[in-house]
């Protein structure tokens, strides 16, 4: 599966402004600097599409970007990847609900395309109440939910395995979404690049 084409579609502060079509959507969504805004520009092989920034809270507004996949067989995939503004970046506990804003929260209630969340943690660190609580009100709302541990090249090889049991350990993912896995990812190498985007095309073929 590889991308042809990506462009900036549209931006939304609330649901009036969402994009009309029938493309589906695959968000993205973690806390602040985490790297959702660079993966995105990753997947897509062009560099300043989404705006990142060292400064968390770079991306405040809910940003649609139109992808063009080739299939194998040559056929054609479109789809959409929607960036969104992070959560938490206190330290302090958070749950779901308090981390983002209303226009967030109305984007996981009101978005009927959205086939796929994939949460972003950073690979170094051990989750954050707030990523657990957000993970735990993704998937209690019915959001499949692909988690993606960042900034893999941060850290040496040998030690990705053992931090992404940390991140699974932490997210309980056993309890919650038996079936889930972590991806590990670098916007810089291209890590992880073709994994999710095998998870993407599986995703919207389904
Ligand atoms: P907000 O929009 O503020 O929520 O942040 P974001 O999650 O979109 O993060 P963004 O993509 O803007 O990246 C934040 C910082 O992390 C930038 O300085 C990026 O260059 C850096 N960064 C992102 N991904 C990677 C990565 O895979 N490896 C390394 N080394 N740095 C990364
Ligand atoms: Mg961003």
């Amino acid at each position: 599966f590889t991308i042809i084409n990506a462009s900036y579609v549209a931006t939304a502060v609330n649901a009036n402004q969402y994009p009309a079509g029938e493309l589906a959507e695959i968000a993205f969504i973690g806390r602040s600097n985490v790297g959702k805004s660079s993966l995105i520009n990753s997947l897509c092989r062009r560099n300043g599409l989404a705006r990142t920034s060292g400064t968390p809270g770079k991306t405040q507004t809910i940003n649609y970007f139109r992808l063009a996949g080739k299939l194998a067989d040559d056929s054609r995939l479109e789809f959409m990847l929607v960036d969104l503004p992070g959560y938490g970046y206190a330290k302090r506990a958070q749950t779901a609900r308090s981390t983002w804003s209303k226009f967030i929260e109305e984007y996981w209630l009101k978005s009927s395309r959205l086939k796929l969340v994939c949460q972003l943690i950073d690979l170094r660190h051990p989750p954050m109440e707030s990523d657990m609580n957000v993970y735990r009100w993704l998937i209690e709302h019915g959001l499949e939910v692909q988690v993606v541990a960042t900034k893999a090249d941060k850290i040496s090889k040998s030690r990705i395995r053992q931090h992404i049991q940390v991140i699974y350990k932490d997210i309980d993912m056993s309890n919650l979404n038996p079936a889930g896995s972590i991806l590990a990812y670098s916007a810089v190498s291209g890590l992880g690049r073709d994994e999710l985007l095998d998870v993407i095309r599986n995703i919207l073929l389904k």
